[in-house]
């Protein structure tokens, strides 16, 4: 049975007294994790070791980074090494984040050699695809979605790719509070589910959680979450709120 994972990126948000006062009182809302569950922070990189220190005898919940860096080390200033997040003990990171391709300009070829260094050194990506209004408008985001997956995973084998966890987040509903309907979130899953059953059959494929992102919140969390391929969610602002997101946990299958 795939994993059903709810997923908080807090983005550029928070200080570090907020983010350890949010983990607080996420933590003290009655919430249940059951063992095919997981709870993933995705914290700003200074607040990394805080998080792990105060998350690490959690059962089931885990700490993300937002990024990580194509390279082992060197003269790459203010990057941050999966040696690094290994010697965190964190063992996600949020790989190919629409934010991070728009204005960092992350091409599907520099996320593959991301998706690389981190399934080298046994971190788990959490790799975002997902197409923007207007090819949305134009019809064409399965195509899209599809180069998206090709060009950045679809080299890898199929025990490597076991080791990702997919979060298709469309970009039109990305802090707009417009959320794909839960028919068009299964759609796409559904779809990304076929391209990995095609290119590495149904087992491979079937073991994937594919997370759906984009104005996820506690009134929508569980309609979209029922859906047959929908294994969870990647959530943006309602994780900044510790009911939101305690709901949100509890809305997971
Ligand atoms: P929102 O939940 O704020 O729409 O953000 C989604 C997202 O980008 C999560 O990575």
């Amino acid at each position: 049975m795939r994993k059903q994972i709810a997923a908080a990126n807090w983005k550029m948000n928070l200080t570090i007294q907020q983010g350890e006062q949010l983990i607080d009182d996420i933590l003290a809302i009655p919430h249940d994790i059951k063992d095919n569950q997981e709870v993933i922070f995705a914290v700003p990189a200074p607040y990394l070791a805080m998080a792990q220190q105060k998350l690490r005898n959690k059962e089931n919940v885990f700490v993300a980074a937002q990024n990580v860096y194509s390279k082992k080390s060197g003269a790459y200033t203010g990057e941050i090494s999966v040696d690094m997040l290994s010697s965190l003990a964190v063992q996600y990171v949020v790989i190919g984040h629409s934010e991070r391709r728009e204005y960092f300009n992350e091409s599907n070829a520099f996320l593959a050699e991301k998706v690389n260094i981190c399934l080298d050194n046994n971190i788990h990506p959490i790799f975002c695809c997902g197409e923007a209004l207007a090819i949305r408008e134009a019809g064409t985001q399965n195509e899209f979605v599809a180069s998206q997956l090709k060009e950045s995973l679809y080299h890898l084998s199929a025990d490597q790719i076991r080791r990702i966890v997919i979060a298709y987040e469309p970009i039109w509903a990305i802090g707009t509070g417009k959320t794909a309907s839960s028919a068009q979130a299964q759609e796409m899953h559904a779809f990304i589910r076929t391209s990995l059953t095609d290119q590495y059959g149904a087992n491979t494929a079937n073991s994937i959680s594919i997370l759906y992102g984009g104005s996820v919140k506690a009134a929508n969390a569980a309609e979209i979450f029922s859906q047959p391929d929908v294994d969870g969610g990647l959530v943006g602002g309602a994780s900044l709120n510790a009911e939101e997101f305690a709901s949100i946990i509890n809305a997971l299958q």
